[in-house]
């Protein structure tokens, strides 16, 4: 099976028993574009303003099963591997994977909404920004699967566009094509991301209500331990400058720690 076994996933796409259809159908399309995803070369807000709170909320790693679900070119995957963490981050995008080459950590080709983990396989688990992919449907799954997999007592946090970027009016480096639109429900939008590097990349994602997010966590079972709206310290204003400076008045993050009792 495609997802069973870890490998690289350089090595997967020579190897000859691939199902190249399966792959595609686990791609998103719109990730095509990839190398505004790798990090070594691109940095984009995210990266600065959730990233550290993440690492504060994951805590200690030292021979802790981590998952990191959506780890994209596994720069924060490495990080916690670094760390004396037993990682493995999925992603269901090849090419962004082919970025892990190199990095410490199991990276294998998987989706998220369809863990091929065993229940209580985990210590923690995160995602960075990946969530916002996903459909009711996907998140409803998405949530389950991460409580399946997580053993008891063990948190999940998410890093996420906030639910409030829909209706903000300033926003340096996102741009809504699609201002105004209705809060309360949950459907797909467009936003210009530029990277500190001035690259561009137009990422289509829906928006949720925050009582939409947060009680899909809770009818999966976790409870919710705490929640951060992430705001730059002064020395990132002074290192990233005005970029980051609509940040301190209006949060374009938000990160949520959910509780497997
Ligand atoms: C915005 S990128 C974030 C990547 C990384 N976590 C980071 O912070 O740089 C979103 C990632 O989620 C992955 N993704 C989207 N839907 C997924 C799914 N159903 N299962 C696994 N990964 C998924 C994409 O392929 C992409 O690499």
């Amino acid at each position: 099976m495609l997802f069973d076994t870890p490998r690289h996933p350089s090595q997967e796409l020579t190897t000859s028993n691939i199902n190249r259809k399966v792959i595609f159908q686990y791609m998103n399309p719109q990730y095509s574009k990839t190398n505004f995803w790798d990090k070594s070369k691109n940095t984009i807000r995210s990266d600065i303003l959730v990233n550290p709170f993440i690492i504060k909320a994951i805590g200690n790693v030292k021979n802790k099963a981590v998952l990191d679900v959506g780890c994209g070119d596994g720069t924060l995957t490495e990080h916690f591997a670094k760390r004396g963490a037993k990682i493995t981050g999925i992603d269901s995008n090849k090419n962004i994977l082919n970025f892990t080459e190199g990095k410490k950590g199991k990276y294998l080709l998987g989706d998220l909404t369809k863990l091929k983990f065993p229940a209580n396989s985990f210590d923690k688990i995160y995602s960075a920004m990946v969530f916002l992919h996903l459909n009711t449907n996907h998140l409803e799954k998405a949530f389950l699967e991460a409580y399946r997999v997580l053993k008891p007592g063990g948190d999940f946090v998410v890093g996420d566009v906030h639910p409030s970027r829909l209706t903000q009016k300033e926003a340096k480096l996102v741009r809504h094509k699609n201002k105004g639109e209705n809060y309360f429900s949950t459907h797909r939008v467009s936003a210009v991301l530029t990277s500190f590097n001035k690259n561009r990349f137009v990422l289509n994602y829906y928006h949720r209500s925050l009582s939409t997010y947060i009680n899909t966590a809770l009818k999966s079972g976790f409870v919710l331990k705490s929640l951060v709206e992430p705001k730059p310290t002064k020395q990132q204003i002074r290192k990233f400058g005005k970029l980051l400076e609509t940040e301190t008045k209006q949060p374009s993050y938000i990160v949520f720690v959910f509780r497997k009792e």
